[in-house]
């Protein structure tokens, strides 16, 4: 089993790497914990890279500097990232264990590697744009909120790091109403409708927001400009009917 999962999990995290030549530290390590020491320089070198790379940083992130001042001391544990990641390393192991015995019937079946950036993606603190964003709420409103997702989208838009599609944002927007939060919901709302004025999606959360605030003018507007992006809309077409017969009454 353990050779398996050996195979397993260096096939998962050497994936796109070619064999390079081993070579500096990786040819003798002296303290593997995790990743078994019959490792060969070559692989060693290639898992951390990728290690790198899943987290958008540098060797130095993990590995301690050292004392002489000169470059790194990657035998050293004085870096407490490396601790976390030893327990990462084990943590893919597992997933990769349960993916290969899923169906022990089936002989045919071939378990989706799972890697570091199957969850990392680029960043050291796999954060969701949405957990970003909350953060940002609780520590300066909407504002900062939505000058961090420009911020991020200039920085990341096209990687896999963080969603900026349009449904997410007015998801997003969506979720702060449901709990309650109609002032962070409407500033938010009104966010996603000016980043993506083609979502009707966005401008069905905003009239949503607009009718729990009794502004059912406003409501009306916003539901009639999300019609008119897709008329396929049966239960808004009721919702602005109802709408306009509670501001007659
Ligand atoms: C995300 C954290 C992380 C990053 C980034 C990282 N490493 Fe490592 N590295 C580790 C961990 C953890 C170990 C120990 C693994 C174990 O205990 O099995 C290690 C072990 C090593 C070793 C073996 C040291 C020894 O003597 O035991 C070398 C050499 C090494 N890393 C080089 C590098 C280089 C070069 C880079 C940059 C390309 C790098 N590492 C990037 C976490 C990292
Ligand atoms: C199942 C998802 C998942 C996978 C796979 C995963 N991680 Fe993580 N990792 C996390 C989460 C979540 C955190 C943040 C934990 C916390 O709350 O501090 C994290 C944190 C870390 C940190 C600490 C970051 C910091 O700045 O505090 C390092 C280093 C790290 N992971 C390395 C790795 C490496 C290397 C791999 C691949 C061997 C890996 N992770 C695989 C989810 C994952």
């Amino acid at each position: 089993m353990r050779s398996l999962t050996f195979a397993l999990i260096l096939s998962a995290l050497l994936l796109p790497f070619s064999v390079a030549q081993a070579q500096g530290p990786f040819a003798e390590p002296k303290n593997l914990q995790v990743i078994p020491d019959t490792v060969k320089g070559s692989q060693l070198r290639q898992i951390m890279r990728r290690f790198s790379a899943a987290l958008g940083e540098q060797c130095s992130y993990c590995h301690a500097p050292s004392e002489d001042g000169e470059g790194l001391d990657f035998e050293s544990d004085a870096n407490d990232k490396k601790r976390v990641t030893r327990e990462m390393i084990k943590l893919v192991r597992h997933v990769n264990q349960v993916s290969a015995s899923l169906y022990p019937d089936n002989p045919d079946h071939k378990p989706t590697s799972f890697v570091c950036t199957t969850c990392h993606r680029g960043q050291a603190n796999p954060f969701l744009i949405e957990e970003v964003m909350n953060n940002q709420i609780a520590e300066g409103g909407t504002a900062a909120a939505q000058a961090k997702y420009l911020e991020l989208k200039e920085e990341y838009y096209g990687s896999h790091t963080y969603d900026f599609t349009s449904f997410t944002l007015a998801e997003y927007a969506n979720r702060l109403l449901i709990s309650g939060d109609l002032t962070n919901a409407l500033e938010m709302a009104k966010f996603s409708t000016e980043q993506f004025p083609q979502e009707a999606y966005a401008h069905s959360v905003l009239g949503n927001v607009y009718v729990r605030q009794r502004n059912l003018p406003e409501a009306i507007t916003a539901f009639e400009a999300s019609l008119a992006i897709n008329p396929n809309q049966d239960g808004l077409r009721r919702q602005i009917e109802r709408a306009k017969e509670t501001m007659e009454q």
